[in-house]
C-alpha cells in the first residue's frame, strides 16, 4: 500500500493525509508510455438529494442533544463520480453533504448495488466520503459513540443516505461515456485556519519547518470532459470544517462546502445557458449524436442547414440558426447535468471560523493554550468572515472554495493517464505496531491500544465548545468526571498508561454495551 501511495505521490505529490481517502478510490497514476488517446476512461457523474428528516432530529457533528433539526437552509446531496476502463477495471467515488461515512451506510449501498449490477461495485472499488457538515440529520452510523445525542438510531436519516447514495451511482452509472480527467492544484490561503494553534506548537520545530503553514492550505481538482459534452464534472479535495454553522443552528444544511457545490453547478449550468444563447464558445460544442458518426460531412450539414432562408426582415444570425436551434433542441434534451463536488480531506483541526477565536462575554482573544475565557471554555467561539452572521460565513467560505475550483478547473491542463486501480483494506487501529525513535538514538516498536477519549475530547473546539468544566489541553482529567467515568468502565492500568498523558474520560474502545461504542474490527469479515 504504501508504494501505491508513494506512487502516487511522486506524481502530484498529494499530502500523506489526503492520500488516505485516494486509497480506496484511487487511478493508479503510473505514467504510462503508450500515449492513449484523448479519451482515455468512461466517465459518469451523478447527484441525487439526501436531505432526509428536516424536523425533531439531532444533528451530526457537535454532539449538542440540544441541536434538532427545524427545517432546511439548503438540500443536501449525494454526488457520485464512477471512472472506468473500458472492459477494464472501475471505481466509484461518492461525496456526501453528510458530517461523515457511515459503515452501515456503505454495507447497505453495497448490497443495493449488488442486487442490481452483480460484482461491478463492492466494498474494494466503492468509496464513499462526507464533507462533515455539522448540519444534517444524525442518527445513520452504528457505534454508540456517534448516535448518543440522538437518542439512538434514525431509521429517517439512514434511508435517504442509502436511498440517495444508490440512485446517484444509478445516475453515474447510466452516464457512463468515453471521456478524460484532468487534474489540478493551488493554494487557497483564506478559508481555514488552525484551531488549535497552541497544540501545533507542540511539534518539534524540525517538523513545523517542513511546512509553509499551520495547516494544509493546498487544493487538488479532478475535472471531467466528456467526449461529446465537453466538461460535465468536478471534484476537489480541501481541507476545512463544515462548521461555519454554528452548534446552535438547526436548520438543515450542507455548510460552506455544500454550498460551494451550488455555486458551481449554478455558475456552469448560467454560464452553458449563456453560451446556448450567445453562441459564444467557451464551452466546447456539443455534436449531435445524429451526424458524429459521419464526421466528414458534418460541417457540411450544418452549412446546409443554416443555409435556410431567415424569415424576413430578419438577419440569419447563428443564434436563430436552423442548424443551432435543432443542435440545441437535442442538446438539451440529454445532455448530463453538471456536478461538482466539494469534498473533505485532512480537517483534523482546521476551522472556517477564520476571524480567530473570542469571548463572548468580554469581546477579547480567548486564552491561547486552552481556549477558555476566565477559566471556562463555554464562552470561547470562532468567528467567521460574517460573522456575526452564520449564513453569511458559510456563503463567504462557500464562495472562496468555489472560486478558487473555478480556477482550477477553468486552468487545468494535466490530463490522468495510466490504469484505474484500487485498493481497499481494513486496519485494526486498536493493535498497531509502531516503530519510533528512543530518547538517545535507535528505535523502538510500540503498540497502539483501544481508543478511549480524553477529558479535553469533551472541551470540543472554538468551532463548538462543549459543555461543562471541560478545558483543551487538559492532561489531568477531574475526580467528579473520573466518577462519573467509572459507572460506565474503569480503564484498566495498561489502557491507561498506554494513553498517558491524555487522562482518560470515556474509555470507549473497550465500552460493548448495549454495543460497541467505538469502531470494532469484531463487526467486520
Ligand atoms: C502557553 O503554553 C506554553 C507552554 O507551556 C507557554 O510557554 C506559553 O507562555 C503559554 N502561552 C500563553 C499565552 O499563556
Amino acid at each position: 500500500m504504501m508504494e501505491l501511495l508513494a506512487s502516487i505521490g511522486c506524481h502530484f505529490r498529494i499530502p500523506l493525509k489526503t492520500m488516505w481517502l485516494w486509497i480506496s478510490l484511487v487511478l493508479v497514476l503510473q505514467y504510462s508510455k503508450t500515449v492513449l488517446s484523448d479519451s482515455n476512461y468512461l466517465i459518469g457523474m451523478g447527484s441525487y438529494d439526501i436531505t432526509g428528516p428536516a424536523a425533531d432530529v439531532n444533528m451530526m457533528g457537535y454532539a449538542n442533544t440540544e441541536q434538532i433539526a427545524s427545517g432546511i437552509h439548503f438540500r443536501l446531496r449525494a454526488r457520485s463520480f464512477i471512472v472506468a476502463e473500458p472492459q477494464g477495471k472501475r471505481v466509484v467515488f461518492v461525496n456526501l453533504d453528510a458530517c461523515m461515512a457511515s459503515q452501515l451506510v456503505t454495507i447497505k449501498v453495497l448490497e443495493r448495488l449488488k442486487a442490481r449490477y452483480g460484482n461491478l461495485y463492492t466494498e474494494q472499488n466503492v468509496a464513499i466520503s462526507g464533507i462533515h457538515t455539522h448540519a444534517g440529520p444524525g442518527g445513520y452510523l452504528q457505534y454508540v459513540v456517534y448516535i448518543v445525542t440522538s437518542l439512538g438510531f434514525v431509521r429517517q436519516s439512514f434511508d435517504a443516505l442509502v436511498d440517495g447514495i444508490e440512485k446517484s451511482i444509478v445516475q453515474a452509472h447510466e452516464n457512463l461515456q468515453p471521456g478524460s480527467i484532468f487534474v489540478n492544484k493551488g493554494e487557497l490561503l483564506d478559508a481555514g485556519v488552525n484551531r488549535s494553534p497552541s497544540a501545533y506548537l507542540n511539534n518539534p520545530a524540525s517538523e513545523r519547518s517542513k511546512y509553509k503553514y499551520n495547516v494544509d492550505k493546498e487544493m487538488t481538482l479532478l475535472k471531467f470532459v466528456d467526449d461529446q459534452w465537453g466538461p460535465v464534472g468536478s471534484f476537489n479535495w480541501f481541507a476545512t470544517h463544515g462548521t461555519s454553522m454554528s452548534r446552535t443552528n438547526s436548520l438543515i444544511s450542507g455548510d460552506n462546502k455544500g454550498a460551494a457545490a451550488r455555486f458551481m453547478e449554478d455558475w456552469f449550468e448560467q454560464n452553458s445557458a449563456k453560451s446556448d444563447e450567445l453562441g459564444t464558445d467557451e464551452i466546447p460544442r456539443r455534436v449531435s449524436s445524429i451526424i458524429s458518426s459521419i464526421h466528414n460531412n458534418h460541417h457540411e450539414l450544418l452549412e446546409l442547414a443554416s443555409s435556410f432562408q431567415s424569415s424576413p426582415g430578419k438577419r440569419a444570425t447563428r443564434v436563430s440558426s436552423a442548424a443551432r436551434r435543432v443542435r440545441s433542441a437535442l442538446r438539451q434534451a440529454d445532455k448530463p447535468g453538471f456536478v461538482s463536488a466539494f469534498c473533505q480531506t485532512n480537517c483534523g483541526d482546521v476551522s472556517p471560523n477564520v476571524l480567530g477565536a473570542f469571548c463572548i462575554d468580554t469581546g477579547v482573544p480567548c486564552d491561547f493554550n486552552h481556549s477558555t475565557c476566565g477559566g471556562k471554555n463555554e464562552l470561547c467561539y470562532g468567528r467567521g468572515p460574517g460573522y456575526p452572521d452564520e449564513f453569511e460565513s458559510t456563503r463567504i467560505i462557500g464562495e472562496r472554495q468555489f472560486n478558487k475550483a473555478v480556477d482550477l478547473f477553468n486552468t487545468a491542463s494535466e490530463q490522468l493517464k495510466g490504469k484505474v486501480d484500487y485498493r481497499h483494506s481494513y486496519v485494526d487501529f486498536s493493535q498497531l505496531e509502531v516503530t519510533i525513535p528512543k530518547e538517545g538514538g535507535g528505535s523502538e516498536v510500540v503498540k497502539t491500544c483501544p481508543a478511549a477519549m480524553g477529558f479535553a475530547f469533551a472541551a470540543g473546539t472554538t468551532d463548538g465548545p462543549g459543555a461543562f468544566d471541560f478545558k483543551q489541553g487538559d492532561d489531568k482529567g477531574n475526580p467528579f468526571w473520573r466518577l462519573v467515568r467509572n459507572l460506565l468502565k474503569t480503564p484498566d492500568k495498561k489502557q491507561v498508561e498506554c494513553h498517558s498523558p491524555k487522562p482518560i474520560l470515556l474509555d470507549t474502545g473497550e465500552m460493548k454495551q448495549p454495543y460497541d461504542w467505538a469502531v470494532s474490527c469484531n463487526n467486520i469479515s
